[in-house]
């Protein structure tokens, strides 16, 4: 099985020439605003709400500030949960609100039981917890399970001597001799003194993902830590039963206050090589400089599953169904496959399936390549539910990822299109729903990310996605009163943002609410089996999603630039039905069909119909 660096495809910079203009008002006279049904009102129950889920990820200092400091913050999250409810979210996931010095903008966590004051206070979560009931939002949090920060006090005790009885709560090494045998140049480069005077480097080749070794020695305890991330990130022991009994501890905080479950972060890189050996050295360099790794003795090492079987455990002792989401950067469906539990299905439920939303080849449209991803996903999980995913934290932004910069504002539709109305669990970054593009930093003395600033001009960092969410084209956009806002206001807030596309029928916005709607409200789209229809056409993707009693939905998209007509057809599929009604469509000409036959679909456009 080669994995090539998984996480090196997550943190990847692809490049991109053209932000995304919105093209709304070209296709207003075009397009058509099918009806929009409202949200439901009531909370879903049963065990398996997160199989419906629309998640919708929020990076929390960039969405709302309610108190003027520039950051968004806890409060700023509730006051927006009527807008959420109204576009058809009901799960949102926080990326980490913990006490942290914010190296890695609150994935270094330094104390996990708590809320950082800049985000509120537990009390707040509290607050925001029970107003999302109300609003039929669940509230998802982020756990970092590899790492803490080196300000935790975990691993302020664990450095302060090697007695300390938190020493091997993390990944300790004495080093090799500098002149031992198969050293190399780049181990070679962090050279120390031990504590009988003999010259140590890192005892293998290992690289932090942010560059570097990913060994940092410790003059105190004459020793190195492993740190798969920044050095202010030394990754803790999971082979010490204790860690992993202070850690479900910390997620046992949460979930006894009412969180419907974690996304975990970098789940993958928990356990390291015993043998410590090294990384092959493939050719080139990355990004950061350091030589590029086909990293299998740092990540994905199977020890994690029985760690994920006995979280699973403990997650399903507390009632609610509560979910477990792993964020999981694999090579193919059948190491997906490993993190559901196989056939067992003791996991995580739902694993991210990035192979759908992270296409290669420049992440361009291809038809054919989303048919083949789905399909694997459909047949090799043990009908387990997929998670799909296209927008992050992490990555350049979708609309720019897919975009041919002529059309992003249609190609992001298909792609919502996907999302939404598959049998994947959807899962959405805040402002995808409105075209938000990536502002990426064009000087590197802007730059907030330490890898943007290390990676200059290669690397450029990931502040161009985490930009402030554009509500209105006012002052800051409406994110914040604070002129000075953490990250400064894309120039697009004047046009892309919630309330300029409120009002327009055919936004971006509009069409995201339509379909998150119709997913909750139409019993096919929710429930409904899918069977991929029109296998082998290389430029459609179809299927029809059917429950087998109620009427059927068909959904195509056409993924090219020029005008492609279709005829699907339902034989073999069980389902009887001939006249068929648009229930969503970005054309006007869509409108009108009303058989399965001959259907032309206009470049980029999206289709989707009730057969009765
Ligand atoms: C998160 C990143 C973070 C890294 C280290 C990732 O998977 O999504 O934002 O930098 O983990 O915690």
């Amino acid at each position: 099985m080669a994995v090539s660096n998984p996480h090196s495809a997550r943190l990847r910079r692809i490049p991109f020439g053209f932000r995304g203009l919105s093209l709304v008002a070209l296709i207003l006279s075009a397009c058509v605003a099918a009806f929009t049904p409202e949200p439901a009102s009531a909370q879903p129950t049963g065990d398996t709400w997160w199989k419906h889920a629309v998640v919708y990820e929020i990076y929390p200092r960039s969405f709302q500030d309610s108190n003027g400091d520039g950051i968004g913050d806890l409060n700023g999250i509730t006051s927006r949960l009527s807008y959420l409810q109204g576009i058809g979210v009901d799960t949102i996931w926080i990326a980490p609100m913990y006490p942290s010095p914010q190296i890695d903008f609150g994935y270094d966590i330094s104390d996990y039981t708590a809320v950082d004051p800049q985000y509120g206070t537990v009390a707040d979560m509290e607050h925001l917890v029970a107003e999302g009931k109300k609003h039929n939002i669940r509230v998802v949090l982020d756990m970092v399970l590899n790492h803490t920060s080196d300000k935790h006090q975990w691993f302020l005790d664990s450095a302060s001597s090697r007695t300390n009885p938190r020493h091997d709560w993390y990944v300790w090494n004495d080093g090799i001799p500098a002149d031992s045998p198969g050293v190399n140049d780049f181990q070679k480069k962090y050279v120390h003194t031990n504590l009988a005077g003999a010259q140590v480097v890192p005892p293998n080749n290992w690289e932090s993902l942010f560059g570097g070794s990913a060994w940092e020695w410790v003059p105190a305890v004459h020793q190195f830590y492993y740190h798969k991330f920044y050095k202010q990130q030394p990754d803790l022991n999971w082979s010490n039963p204790v860690v992993e009994k202070a850690c479900f501890d910390a997620m046992r905080f949460w979930l006894d206050r009412g969180i419907a479950g974690f996304r975990l972060d970098a789940i993958p890189t928990l356990f390291e090589d015993k043998q410590l050996r090294s990384e092959p050295v493939l050719a080139g360099t990355n990004a950061q400089g350091d030589p590029n790794l086909q990293e299998i003795y740092t990540t994905n090492l199977p020890e994690v599953h029985d760690v994920i079987r006995r979280m699973r455990k403990m997650a399903n002792s507390y009632a609610g169904d509560r979910v477990l989401i792993g964020e999981t950067y694999l090579p193919n469906t059948a190491e997906l496959n490993k993190w559901y539990g196989g056939e067992a299905k003791d996991e995580l439920q739902l694993p991210m399936d990035f192979l759908v939303g992270f296409h290669g080849d420049h992440d361009k449209l291809n038809a054919s390549s989303f048919r083949q991803r789905i399909e694997e996903v459909q047949t090799q999980v043990h009908g387990s539910q997929p998670l799909f995913v296209f927008d992050n934290h992490d990555n350049v932004r979708s609309i720019d990822r897919y975009g041919d910069g002529v059309h992003n504002d249609l190609i992001s539709k298909v792609l919502h299109t996907v999302l939404l109305t598959s049998n994947a669990t959807a899962l959405t970054y805040y402002g995808a729903e409105l075209g938000m593009p990536t502002t990426t930093p064009t000087r590197k003395e802007d730059v907030k990310d330490p890898i943007g600033i290390t990676g200059w001009p290669l690397e450029k960092g990931r502040d161009g996605e985490r930009t402030p969410m554009q509500w209105t084209a006012g002052p800051q956009a409406g994110f914040s009163t604070n002129p000075k806002t953490w990250l400064p206001i894309p120039a697009s807030y004047k046009t892309i943002n919630v309330a300029v596309e409120s009002k327009d029928p055919n936004s971006e916005l509009n069409w995201f609410k339509q379909l998150a709607i119709l997913r909750q409200t139409n019993p096919a789209l929710h429930d409904g089996k899918q069977t991929l229809l029109d296998t082998s056409n290389p430029d459609v993707l179809s299927y029809v999603r059917s429950t087998g009693t109620g009427p059927a939905v068909v959904v195509s998209m056409n993924f090219t630039s020029t005008p492609k007509t279709i005829s699907l057809d339902l034989s073999g599929t069980g389902i009887a039905g001939a006249t068929v009604k648009t229930l969503a469509a970005d054309d006007a000409s869509l409108k009108s069909v009303h058989s399965l036959k001959n259907i032309t679909l206009p470049p980029y456009t999206s289709w989707v119909a009730t057969v009765q």
